[in-house]
Parts: structure tokens; sequence; C-alpha cells
């Protein structure tokens, strides 16, 4: 497995560019099993997990090639409607196939996600909103099997919660349900947005998508995705934030959107950040001793859970305490005993978390144990004195593009440790 080695202690300065967002790029990939064709996707990172679904895509029978950036997938002949367990178990993501399958083929057969590091994560609400158009729901050998004979019907569906991943499935689900499928208490989040601008220049019919009511009208067909570009990571981007923040850097970060990222902007500036916008992106001039501040996680437009790791480490050396809140995922404070051994006070009392900023943190050897909490240790290794060594980065690899070139770009001084067999 490989690492990262990081000697901390640089302040980081210059241009870095966003890549396309990791969450917009899993379910558009999905949204190509609806129709048959050719269907091309432009700015697509060159990820782990992005390289999971190319997998389950394949095994279903389509034909995926990438390029800088590009991914062609042609799905005009596919065989299987099963996302089976060896590619789900690494990636839940995949359960994204299920909405779009039972779409196309009226029926589907997909694997189960267990829990994983940051909570139980159930798809009980994808699964509900299918039975409600109609579905048939069993379950055999730790497979979901969805049956709908030919097509589902539209319903009214209120999330009890809200859910991302189950908006876009149950949204992919009903572009070819009879009438009309109303999602209450959808989910705002800005990837749900693209995939509804996706599937609309496919030929669906949605509105409301980025508000809480989306209302989808079925129609006969979809023609493929023709060129559709991906947004910004807005977790890179808060991620490279975080980084400018920690070490008083001063970077610019380009090619993102800055009303995707409201939220930790106007977080950021609480702790002394500065933030300015300029004519092709951000730039994020840290303070000589950030502040400390509360934060609670929340869905868009909210404090996003995926930055609540990486604010931590800008916590963990404030000038006073700071109580962060998650309440999103029920373990998603993994991070927590790893910044421990690098020199944090951090306690935690059921889902908060109360950060003691201490002066300096100091380089250990560490753990990713998953994707957010392992930048959470590249941000707190960039200000540590000495050297830190992350294990397990593949974990970073899922959701990061070249993060360590990146990096090094600014001045950082990081090295990737190839692990050798
Ligand atoms: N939930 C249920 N039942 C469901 C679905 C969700 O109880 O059927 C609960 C979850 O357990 C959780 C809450 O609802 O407590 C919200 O979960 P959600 O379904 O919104 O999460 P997700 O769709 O599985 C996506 C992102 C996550 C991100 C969350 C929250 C993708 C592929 N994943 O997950 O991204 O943290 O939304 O914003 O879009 C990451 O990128 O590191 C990551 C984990």
């Amino acid at each position: 497995m490989d690492k990262l080695l990081i000697k901390g202690g640089k302040q980081l300065k210059g241009e870095v560019s966003i890549s396309g967002a990791k969450n917009a790029a899993l379910p558009l990939m999905a949204a190509t099993i609806l129709c048959k064709g050719k269907s091309v996707i432009k700015n697509v990172p060159k990820l782990r997990d992005v390289n999971t679904m190319a997998e389950v895509l394949k095994t279903l029978g389509a034909v995926v090639e990438y390029n800088n950036g590009i991914l062609n997938i042609d799905t005009t002949v596919l065989t299987e409607a099963v996302a089976p367990y060896e590619l789900v178990k690494t990636m839940r993501a995949s359960v994204l196939t299920l909405g779009p399958m039972v779409a196309r083929f009226g029926h589907a057969k997909v694997s189960m996600p267990g829990g994983c590091a940051i909570g139980a994560r159930p798809i009980n609400l994808h699964l509900s909103a299918l039975e409600k158009m109609g579905a048939d729901i069993t379950l055999d050998g730790g497979y979901v099997i969805v049956d709908c004979c030919k097509v589902l019907t539209g319903a009214h569906i209120l999330f009890e919660t809200v859910t991302v991943t189950g908006t876009e499935n149950i949204m992919m689900a009903a572009v070819f349900a009879e009438g009309k499928t109303i999602l209450e208490n959808a989910a705002l989040e800005p990837e749900v947005v693209d995939l509804a601008n996706a599937l609309n220049s496919m030929g669906a019919q949605i509105t409301g998508a980025g508000t809480s009511t989306i209302e989808i009208t079925g129609v006969d067909e979809l023609k493929p995705l023709d060129s559709h570009s991906i947004i910004p990571d807005r977790i890179e981007t808060g991620t490279f934030m975080a980084i400018s923040a920690i070490t008083q850097g001063n970077v610019l970060i380009k090619r993102t959107r800055v009303d995707h990222i409201m939220a930790i902007i106007e977080k950021f500036r609480q702790t002394g950040v500065i933030i300015e916008e300029e004519p092709d992106g951000i730039r994020v001039i840290g303070p000589e001793k950030l502040t400390s501040s509360n934060v609670k996680t929340n869905p868009f437009p909210s404090f996003p859970t995926d930055m609540q790791a990486q604010f931590m480490a800008m916590m963990a050396v404030s000038n006073g305490t700071s109580i962060i809140q998650e309440t999103i995922f029920e373990n998603r404070y993994m991070h927590v005993a790893e910044l421990l051994r690098m020199g944090a006070k951090i306690e935690i009392v059921d889902t908060i978390a109360n950060v003691h900023g201490v002066k300096q943190l100091k380089g250990a050897p560490v753990m990713a144990t998953d994707l957010r909490a392992s930048a959470s240790l590249v941000v707190a290794a960039l200000v540590a004195e000495g050297e830190t060594i992350i294990d397990r980065i593949y974990h970073l690899d899922r959701g990061y593009e070249r993060i360590e070139e990146k990096i090094a770009a600014l001045g950082g001084d990081v090295k990737r440790i190839k692990y050798k067999k």
C-alpha cells in the first residue's frame, strides 16, 4: 500500500486547479445505463472510485474508455443488470446503478452495501421509494432484487431524511415511469443539480432540482449524454482552502464554483482566513493564527460533512476551543485518534468533538481510515513539525486527483512512497 511522506512547516503559495467532482461523476456514469448509445462525459477526474464505477459498467456489458479527462461510455449492448458484491463492497456508490437499471430493464440485482467506516449507511429510503413506484423488492444472498415487470409508476415520495444518492437514484429510476414522480425533501446538493441538467440534456423532463421538491415527468426514451462537463469538486476546493489556511499560505484556487461553497467560505472567514474572489478563482490567505470556531454539519447549502475532518485539523491549531458537531454520519470521527497521535487535543462526547487548539502539531506515523479522514491528516501534516507518514492512502486516491502533485506545485514537501511487492 502506498504511503505519503509529508514534511510540515512550508507556507503553500501559488495556483491550483480543481478537478471535476467525484460525487457528480459517479451518478452521471450510472445515468449512461438509461439508454442505448455512446455517451461522452468531460472533466472526469482520474480517481479510483471513477475506475470502480467504470468496472461496474463493464460488468453490465458497457464499453468504457477514459482518455485525458474524457469518458466515452457505450451502453448499446448491456447483457446484465447486476452490480456484483466484489465491486459494491469496494464502493457503495455502485448502488447508483440500481435506479437506471430498473428504469431500462424493469429489473435489477445489486449487492446490498454493508456499513462502512463512517456509518451504517442503509439504503432503505432508495428501496422504499422504488416500492412506492410499484417495484417488488426481495433480498437474496446479500443481493437486493428489484422487479417492476415493465415500467415503474410515478409516485409522490417523501424522503424521511435528506439523502443525496437516494435522490439521484430515484430521479434516474423515474425518468421512464408512467406519469409524474414528485420527490419531497429531496437533496439540494450541486451534484443532484448537475445530474438533473445532464438527464434533461438527454431528453428527460425534470424540474425543481436544487430545491427540496423535484418533479419528474416520465418520457418514452432518452438519447445518450453528449459532452456533458462535470462541475468542479467543491470538497477538493474546500480541502485546498484548508491547506492554504493552515499553512499561512496564499493560494489561488482556479476552476471552482463559489456558489457551491458559500457555507465553507463563511465558516473559514470566521476563523480569520482571508478569501477574495478573483476573475479566475478564489484566493485563500491563511492568518498567522486561526481563530477557533464552532461548526455543525448539515446537508447543502449548510457546512458539508465531507469537510468536517479537514476543518477539525484547522481548529486543532487554532487559538481556542471549537465545538464541532457531526449530524450526518454516526461514526465520522475516525481521524480524531490519528490527530491525537500528532499532538491534537480533542474529546468526543456523543456527536460532538471539543477541539482545544494547540500551539503546534507534531509529525507522526498515522493511518488513513476513510477518504475525508485521510484529507484531514494531509492538512494537519502540512503544518506539523517534522515528518508525517500517512499509511493506507488508497482512501485518498478514491477522491483526490494527483493530490501530492498539486500540493508539491504549491511548495509543499510531500512524496508518495510506492508500495514495493
Ligand atoms: N440514510 C438512510 N437511509 C437511506 C439513505 C441515507 O438512513 O436510504 C442516511 C445515511 O445513513 C446518512 C444520511 O441519511 O446518515 C445521509 O446520507 P446520504 O444518503 O445523503 O449519503 P450518500 O448519498 O450515501 C453522499 C456522498 C457522500 C457524502 C454524503 C452526505 C456520493 C457518492 N456520496 O453519500 O460522500 O458524505 O452524500 O453529503 O455522493 C465522500 O465523498 O467522502 C462521501 C462520503
